[in-house]
């Protein structure tokens, strides 16, 4: 029987694969997208969303709304005259609710898959050759053939050396989504995104969270005026347990759950903990996929090694996603994603690396785009800033939510936007008009002149703007 022939097979049903999937379909190509996992299937299903919808940015964002539901009905609505007594949390509940929501989206995918006729391929899927310009790839055992290759086969959380991960007691990003109950002491191995998000969710549901971080400063990427804030909300207001500059000796499981050992100056300390998160970065995941076959390309590092337009080494094969470099999150891969699938189709994809913004789903939210001003002093390069506290955002008084601030950095001579930090209430909607602004190349003076909905947290950042130019009209 002859083999399966497609326009485009992308091998990896995460974000940047069903997106590259759908959109090349979209563009008339005939198109297939091979996934090996069931995840948590009940069923044992292969499951499209990859990471972000099985595992990661939904099933997290998921929990961290439940809980800081739960958090605002135990501690803030009394400051509404609302009172409340007996507050309690079914954790199975949230869980179910949480895994509901990751069933949902990605069944939806799968219907989405259905109506631009992309063909899933379940099975795990491996180059092994080319022939007549064809790439020939196994599926568990069938051989598919494809004139375009999307590699989108994502990353896998990174895991320490004598630190095996059981997802029971000490867990990655799979297990850490699905405790069945409130540990009453938590261990984090890494601040960085994923401690800081899971660590504040069971914090709020009432564990005692200790993070223990490798590097003396904290949320180094982030502007430092945001990572100061930070810090004094999470410590000081939270109460999360944030050690820095540790170094992890050793992690011990027995009875009474974990037992890790760490350095902490001249101090060896030793941290017991019912369960212990290790969130200590993820690493590209090429595992199986027959790169040695053809020859594919990756960096020392491991990414699969890719130019602008995210071409291999390899005609017709092409990467993206957490597989390749820059910053692992699920919008620039879908990006990506798409601008392989137009470029494909003959048309022009691009995708803009400096406009791509960060969130931390923490409360208050964290969110950036573009610059730090310790970039732009490292570069030597002249700006102005403009900041504004949310403490003067009437709508931010009126939901009660004040912490936090919007930072906006504009270059001293043209006044371009080079960069907006936010830490506050809402930062993950209001960074999207810092992203649309910074991609049409605007000034601080454009924002400046846009009218702003009032009451909004939105004219923080329209307050940021004047106060570049030191003409803030209400702080
Ligand atoms: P993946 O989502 O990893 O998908 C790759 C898929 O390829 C997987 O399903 C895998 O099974 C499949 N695969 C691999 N090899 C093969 C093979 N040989 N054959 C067949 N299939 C294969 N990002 C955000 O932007 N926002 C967030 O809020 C956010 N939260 C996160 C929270 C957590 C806890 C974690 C872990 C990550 C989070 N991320 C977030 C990151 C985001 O999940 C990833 O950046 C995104 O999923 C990457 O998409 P991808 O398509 O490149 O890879
Ligand atoms: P991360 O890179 O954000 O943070 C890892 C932290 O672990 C760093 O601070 C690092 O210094 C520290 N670390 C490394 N080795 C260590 C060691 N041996 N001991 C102690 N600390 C150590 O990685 P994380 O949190 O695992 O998340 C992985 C990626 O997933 C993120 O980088 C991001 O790309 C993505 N993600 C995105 C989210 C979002 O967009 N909101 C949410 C969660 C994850």
């Amino acid at each position: 029987m002859a083999n399966k022939q497609f326009d485009v097979v992308v091998i990896g049903g995460g974000p940047g694969g069903y997106v590259a999937a759908i959109r090349a379909a979209q563009l008339g190509l005939s198109t297939a997208c091979i996934e090996s996992e069931s995840y948590a299937d009940p069923k044992g299903e292969v499951r499209l969303g990859g990471t972000c919808l099985n595992v990661g940015c939904i099933p997290s964002k998921a929990l961290l709304q439940s809980s800081e539901l739960y958090e605002q009905a135990s501690h803030s609505f009394v400051m509404h005259g609302i009172s409340t007594t007996g507050v309690k949390m079914d954790v199975a509940t949230m869980i179910k609710r949480k895994d509901n929501i990751v069933g949902q989206l990605t069944s939806g995918i799968k219907g989405l898959f259905k109506k631009n006729k992309v063909t899933l391929l379940p099975g795990h899927g491996k180059f092994i050759g080319q022939e007549n310009d064809r790439w020939r790839i196994d599926v568990n055992g069938e051989v598919v053939e494809a004139t375009h290759v999307v590699v989108a086969t994502g990353s896998k959380a990174r895991h320490l050396p004598g630190i095996p991960i059981d997802n029971k007691l000490i867990c990655d990003n799979v297990g850490a989504l699905s405790f069945d109950a409130t540990p009453k002491r938590l261990g984090v191995i890494g601040a960085g995104v994923i401690g800081l998000e899971l660590g504040s969710v069971w914090k709020r549901l009432g564990s005692e969270v200790t993070i223990l971080e490798a590097m003396p400063d904290f949320l180094a990427s982030a502007d430092q005026a945001v990572a100061k804030e930070a810090w004094k909300t999470f410590t000081q207001k939270q109460g999360l347990n944030i050690q820095l500059g540790v170094k992890i000796t050793k992690v011990e499981t027995g009875k009474k759950g974990v037992s890790v050992e760490y350095e902490h100056g001249d101090e060896t300390k030793t941290l017991q903990c019912d369960r212990l998160i290790v969130s200590v970065g993820r690493v590209p995941h090429t595992a199986g996929l027959g790169a040695e076959n053809v020859g594919l390309e990756l960096r020392p590092s491991g990414y699969i090694n890719v130019d602008k337009n995210c071409r291999t080494n390899l005609p017709n094969v092409w990467a993206v996603g957490d597989v390749v470099p820059g910053p692992m999150l699920a919008h620039k891969s879908m990006e990506e994603g798409v601008m392989v699938a137009e470029c494909i189709a003959g048309q022009k994809g691009h995708v803009n690396l400096d406009t791509v913004p960060w969130v931390i789903y923490t409360h208050p939210e964290i969110a950036w785009v573009g610059k730090t001003e310790q970039q732009l002093k490292n570069e030597g390069i002249e700006y102005r800033t403009g900041q504004i506290p949310f403490a003067a955002n009437g709508r931010a008084l009126g939901q009660g939510d004040t912490t936090g601030f919007v930072k906006m950095i504009a270059c001293a001579k043209t006044d371009r936007i080079l960069g907006v930090h936010i830490i506050g209430n809402n930062a993950s909607e209001l960074i999207a008009e810092a992203v649309v602004a910074m991609e049409f190349n605007a000034s601080s003076e454009d924002i400046a002149r846009i009218c702003h909905a009032h009451p909004t947290l939105s004219e923080a950042m329209h307050e940021a703007s004047l106060a570049v130019d030191k003409r803030a009209l209400h702080f």
